[in-house]
């Protein structure tokens, strides 16, 4: 299948290119390389360099394409709560325009990266798709947002859409060309962050008294490769005129604890922490419920937190 990547030169969506070039897809890349890295894409891939704000770049990008996996997108919490209209006009704007030109071209088929972000605090763990979503900042809000646009485009224009509303994403690919490595500028993601911790800059423990077996708190990561494996299978899955959405995590929580553990087992050191007071509005688990996308997409994951660990650090 001929498939257009937004976002292919990020961390998720190179790993999708590559996937879905050693599955046989033909791949396209649209990427303005804001947050990205053009030397993540295999050299034979499609490349347009452009915003998801240029109708035209778009247009280009889209020729020829039967399907779209939508990575592109701003997603730092707290640089939303800082720039909120930033994030709409990225996020949902550049959505709406993606929209509106698969509409010219007839193209009818989206895979979308939501998050968890959506749900907000949620009342009770684990956390299903039917959960009221209460976003507590601007980029939960702005995929919720997407998420209604998609909604009301398979109403409109017969769009065949799913949101996967992802949990925490680590690990990484091996492909020939050597690893490709999660490079975000700032990391705001705990694995990563563990991996590069030293005694001069200790990774920070916010809060030890969580109501949680081990006191740190509690959250769902899901394997990169999983991940992307759920996104073959919602590209199957798609039909014409319906929105779906699916949780995509592990099921199950691993705590701060948890991951201090393996990150000093992969290392063969002890990790240096420092005990940080609790941060304002962090939930004490956020574990997702996957029974749906187990069921409908029969999709598991199947790689653990160590292997999500080792294959980070390897990357590095
Ligand atoms: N990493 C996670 O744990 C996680 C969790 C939940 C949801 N998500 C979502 O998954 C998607 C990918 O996340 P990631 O971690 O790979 O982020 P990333 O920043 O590495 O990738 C995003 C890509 O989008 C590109 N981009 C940004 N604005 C653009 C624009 N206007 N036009 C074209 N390209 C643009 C960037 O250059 C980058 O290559 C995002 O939508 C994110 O919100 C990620």
């Amino acid at each position: 299948m001929k498939i257009l990547v937004t976002g292919g030169a990020g961390y998720i969506g190179s790993h999708a290119v590559e996937i879905l070039k050693n599955s046989g897809h033909d791949v396209t890349v649209l990427d303005d390389c804001s947050t990205g890295h053009v030397d993540s894409l295999p050299p034979t891939v499609r490349f347009v360099q452009g915003s998801l704000l240029d109708s035209d770049m778009v247009s280009r990008a889209l020729k020829g394409c039967e399907a779209v996996m939508h990575f592109a997108g701003k997603s730092l919490v707290g640089e939303s709560v800082e720039k909120p209209d930033l994030y709409r006009k990225v996020n949902v704007d550049g959505t709406k325009v993606l929209l509106e030109q698969m509409n010219v071209l007839g193209i009818k088929k989206i895979v979308f990266s939501s998050s968890a972000a959506t749900y907000g605090e949620p009342e009770s763990s684990p956390i299903s798709e039917t959960a009221q979503c209460a976003p507590t900042n601007p980029y939960g809000e702005t995929k919720l947002a997407i998420e209604r646009e998609l909604a009301s485009a398979a109403l409109t224009q017969q769009m065949a859409a799913v949101s996967l509303r992802y949990f925490n994403v680590a690990g990484a690919l091996q492909t020939d060309r050597g690893w490709l490595a999660e490079r975000h500028d700032p990391e705001t993601h705990l694995i990563p962050n563990a991996l590069r911790a030293t005694s001069d800059s200790p990774l920070r423990i916010f809060g030890r008294d969580w109501d949680t077996e081990d006191g740190t708190c509690v959250r769902d990561y899901v394997h990169i490769i999983d991940l992307i494996d759920a996104h073959m299978r919602a590209l199957q899955y798609l039909t014409p005129s319906e929105h779906h959405v699916f949780n995509i995590g592990s099921g199950t929580g691993y705590s701060v604890a948890q991951v201090v553990a393996s990150v000093s087992r992969v290392k063969g050191s002890t990790l240096p922490t420092v005990d940080a007071p609790r941060r304002a509005g962090d939930p004490a688990v956020l574990v997702a419920n996957i029974d749906k996308a187990e069921m409908l997409l029969n999709w598991r994951p199947v790689r653990n937190l160590n292997q999500m660990v080792e294959d980070t650090f390897k990357a590095s």
